[in-house]
């Protein structure tokens, strides 16, 4: 382990909020950065739901992690509605809401399929979209919530052979600043992070591509997972009540 490794390590078990007595939902939490961030807020005091369509690593997930977990597909308007249904008969509350499901379908845009932009745009932008406005009624009600939501470097900046993702995580940029600007008044804020962190999806890069993109980052490395959960628990936390609309690069710099 290097000494940045542990540094980081070190720094991101540290980080303390208290979310107690909150109902916290995580999408795509069945491993990576939501998982990590599931973690986070069951340390941190919340009831938390994880939230994924792989059921079997959900499982995993839960066990491991000793909170709840619901399958389902952030795509899909019916099985987003019961998991709102389901932590607010269980809870009576949803507290903060995540929306941190992801895939890639990564070619050149001459390559790429309906299918693969269908998808991507579905996972992302409309998953965002959907559990976030299924959440609405309950924010409103009570005149408090918190979403955060993922975006992307891609999103931001572009990056060859991610068009479809780059076109939803862009989306998603457009989403946030919207609906913070709709439900503001109603004690809700919205945000994003652009994450850039060691996990699976990372991995799936080749690793010329890799190494290219490594020497890009300031700090010189991909995060542990870990070191997201200090940006998403700041703009989670009812103390940055002020902060709405903004995107909190995460990213070592990548974006300077
Ligand atoms: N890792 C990075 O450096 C990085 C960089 C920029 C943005 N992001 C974004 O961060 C988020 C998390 O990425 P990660 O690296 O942890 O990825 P990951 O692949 O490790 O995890 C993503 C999770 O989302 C789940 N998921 C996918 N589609 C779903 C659906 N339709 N319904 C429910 N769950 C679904 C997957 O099963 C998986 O568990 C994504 O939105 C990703 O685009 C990551």
């Amino acid at each position: 382990m290097t000494s940045i490794e542990t540094d980081a390590a070190t720094t991101t078990s540290n980080v303390t909020f208290d979310f107690n007595g909150q109902t916290v939902i995580v999408t795509g939490a069945a491993r990576g950065i939501g998982l990590e961030l599931g973690r986070f807020f069951c340390r941190s005091g919340a009831t938390v739901y994880l939230v994924d369509f792989d059921a079997d690593a959900l499982d995993t997930a839960t066990a491991e992690v000793g909170c709840r977990g619901a399958v389902a597909d952030v795509s899909d308007t019916r099985s987003v509605r019961a998991v709102i249904d389901r932590a607010i008969a269980e809870t009576d509350r949803i507290d903060v809401l995540v929306n941190n499901a992801g895939i890639l379908r990564d070619r050149m845009l001459w390559k790429l399929t309906d299918e693969d932009y269908e998808q991507v745009m579905a996972v992302h932008a409309g998953g965002t979209f959907r559990f976030t406005r299924a959440c609405v009624p309950h924010f409103r009600e009570r005149g408090y919530g918190r979403v955060v939501n993922v975006t992307s470097y891609t999103g931001l900046h572009g990056n060859p052979g991610q068009a479809n993702y780059a076109m939803a995580k862009a989306g998603v940029i457009g989403f946030t600043k919207t609906a913070a600007k709709e439900l503001a008044r109603f004690g809700v804020t919205v945000n994003a992070i652009s994450p850039n962190a060691e996990t699976r999806m990372i991995a799936s890069i080749p690793d010329d591509k890799r190494a290219e993109l490594t020497a890009q980052i300031p700090l010189g490395r991909f995060a542990d997972p870990r070191e997201m959960a200090a940006a998403v628990a700041f703009l989670a936390s009812a103390d940055a009540g002020y902060i709405t609309g903004v995107v909190v690069p995460v990213d070592g710099g990548i974006s300077i």
